[in-house]
Order: structure tokens, then C-alpha cells, then sequence
């Protein structure tokens, strides 16, 4: 049974050890390993039941450790990670040698990140080797915001849960990649498109290439996935009357709903805040899959930037 705990040094003399421990990050809960020791780089891919194919993102303690294992980081790049890291973003960048396939899956790119949660700094800066840990969760299910979701899935397998509390943004990683006057975003997270324009150059292109397959496999159609039917929903009251014969589990974004026929439900932000929204959206859909319902019905958010990514991810949730 995983030891649930902040005792990073704990965690540190693990992950030294050849073990698996999952960490808190800011943006959702991670399954670490050292990222020099192939086989317990190999074990997240076990565990997790990921395609080989999917690369993993590199966690380091700070830019100066970061730039031990990427070729260049371009001026597009630097100005992101000045303003965002540590932080919620991912830069996707060409890998010196000392990177294995193993981690990049054959890719002449690395992922890297900087995350901002304090326990995992404090580890990050406490180990001599950088971390890969891709989301806690087994592949295409909810990932997890707090330890005893972890500790749901992975109680038998890993040897620890570095507890942080629950994490503060809610959904994962922007993700970024870099071209001659163009960033891309493969994956939106609460750093937005918008955020990003702002601290580059003007004449900077930004493109959302949220499902470019082929760049970044891992973001492939279904996935943050509860077990439950799940369905994305733009009229509530409809969908409420379609699946009349099932026990109902509805989430909303800002207002409970006075409905008899409705078994559960949970509203995201009652204050309408996008961001409380985020942080709360995959707790609320691992406790409504655990409730016995029969149907989730997810009320779509409002059309804005974090609106959006959230709504991506709840479209794949959708997806059967
Ligand atoms: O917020 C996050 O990024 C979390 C926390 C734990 O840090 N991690 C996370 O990892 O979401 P994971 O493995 O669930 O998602 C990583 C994504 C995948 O979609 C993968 O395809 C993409 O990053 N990726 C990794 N390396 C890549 C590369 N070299 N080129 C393109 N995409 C890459
Ligand atoms: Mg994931």
C-alpha cells in the first residue's frame, strides 16, 4: 500500500532508489521517475498502461538545469519561461543526446517543464537528476488533482504519494513548440493564447494545434475520461429530459438546478470564476463517477480561453 506523505526526502531517497512516487504539480497530480533510469521510466508505462509511443514531459528544478538537456532554447521560448516558470507550461525543444528515446519516444524533441508547486521545487532542487512524470492516472482516464485520487488507482503499485493538497489550477499544462516567428500550442492549459501574445514579439504568429496527433501523440481523441457515460452538454435541460430513465449526476458551471429527477450535482464555480472552475472541474468528475450515477451530464462552459480548454477536454471525455 502507497505511504501517504509530504515528506519529500522520503520521496527523494525513492525516486534515487529506482522507485515510481507520484508528486503534486500545480496543474494536476504526476507519476515520477528519475529520468536517467530506464527501468522505472519503463514502470510509468506499465503502470499507467501508456502507448510506447507517448513521450514524457522532463521536470526540473529550474531554467539552469533545464538547459542541460535541451540543444537551444529560442528567444520566444525565454520570454515564456520568464514570465511563466515555474509554472504551468511546457516547452517542447530540440534534445541533446543525454535524453533517451525511451523518454522522447524516438522524438528529436523534448518536453520539459519547470513546476511551481513549493514541495516539488523542494524535491526537484533535493535529487541530481531531473523527473519524467506524465499525469497519475491509467491512460485515458480523469487525471488526478488530489493524493487519495492517486492513491485510488495506484494504491497497489507505486511505494508513495507525495502529498501537496490538492492542485491549484486543475487541468494540465499548456503545452508550447517554437518555429521561426510562430508558436504553437499543442495542448491548452490556464496559461492562454492570449497570456502567451502578450509577452512575445508582436510580429510572433500564435497557432492552436490542439489536436495535432502527430506532434504530441498523447492527445489522441478519448481521454480525461470518467468510466460513467458522460455527456458535454449545450442545453442542460434538455439532456435532463432525454435521460429521464437514468439516475442523473449533473455538473454545472455556476447554478444548482431545482430538479427532483436529478440524483446528484455539483457546481463548479457558484461565483462564476473560470479558474475556480478549472481547479475544481476533475475532483468533481471523480467524485461524480464514484457516485452511482448512471449519466454525467456536463453543462459546457463559457466560450473564453480557459472556457475552451476546458471544454476540449470534457469534448474527449465525451468521446466513446
Ligand atoms: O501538467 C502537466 O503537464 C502534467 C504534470 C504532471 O506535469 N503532466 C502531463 O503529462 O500532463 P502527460 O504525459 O499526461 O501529457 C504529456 C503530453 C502528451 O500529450 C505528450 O504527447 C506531449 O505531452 N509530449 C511529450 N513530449 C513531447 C514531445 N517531444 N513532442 C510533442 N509532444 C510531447
Ligand atoms: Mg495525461
Amino acid at each position: 500500500m502507497a505511504i501517504v506523505s509530504s515528506d519529500f526526502n522520503m520521496a527523494a531517497h525513492l525516486l534515487s532508489q529506482g522507485e515510481i512516487v507520484a508528486i503534486p504539480t500545480e496543474t494536476v497530480y504526476g507519476l515520477a521517475a528519475n529520468a536517467f533510469d530506464e527501468n522505472a521510466v519503463r514502470k510509468i508505462f506499465e503502470i499507467k498502461k501508456r502507448p510506447l509511443n507517448h513521450p514524457l514531459i522532463l521536470h526540473c528544478a529550474d531554467i539552469g538545469q533545464l538547459k542541460k538537456y535541451v540543444l537551444e532554447i529560442p528567444t520566444q521560448a525565454v520570454q515564456l519561461m520568464h514570465a511563466f516558470s515555474p509554472g504551468p507550461i511546457t516547452f517542447i525543444l530540440k534534445k541533446k543526446d543525454t535524453i533517451a528515446d525511451y523518454i522522447t519516444a524516438n522524438k528529436h524533441t523534448v518536453a520539459v517543464r519547470i513546476p511551481a508547486h513549493p514541495i516539488t521545487q523542494k524535491l526537484l532542487s533535493t535529487i541530481p537528476f531531473p523527473l519524467v512524470a506524465p499525469s497519475a492516472n491509467p491512460y485515458g482516464s480523469i487525471s488526478p488533482t488530489q493524493a487519495f485520487h492517486v492513491e485510488k488507482f495506484f494504491a497497489n503499485e507505486i511505494p508513495m504519494i507525495l502529498d501537496g493538497g490538492a492542485c491549484s489550477q486543475g487541468i494540465e499544462s499548456t503545452i508550447v513548440g517554437f518555429e521561426v516567428n510562430k508558436i504553437n500550442i499543442y495542448r491548452l492549459g490556464t496559461i492562454t493564447a492570449e497570456d502567451i501574445k502578450k509577452v512575445t514579439n508582436t510580429e510572433t504568429e500564435i497557432a492552436i494545434k490542439e489536436s495535432d496527433v502527430s506532434i504530441a501523440p498523447g492527445l489522441s481523441l478519448r481521454h480525461y475520461a470518467p468510466s460513467t457515460h458522460t455527456v458535454l452538454s449545450d442545453n442542460v435541460q434538455e439532456d435532463i429530459r432525454q435521460y429521464a430513465d437514468k439516475k442523473i449526476a449533473l455538473l454545472n458551471f455556476n447554478k444548482q438546478l431545482d430538479i427532483e429527477s436529478i440524483f446528484i450535482q455539483k457546481v463548479l464555480s457558484p461565483s462564476s470564476s473560470i479558474h475556480e472552475a478549472a481547479k475544481n472541474l476533475y475532483a468533481y468528475l471523480h467524485e461524480l463517477d464514484n457516485s452511482n450515477a448512471q449519466v454525467i451530464i456536463v453543462e459546457k462552459l463559457p466560450n473564453t480561453p480557459i472556457g475552451n480548454a476546458l471544454n476540449d477536454r470534457l469534448y474527449r471525455a465525451s468521446v466513446k
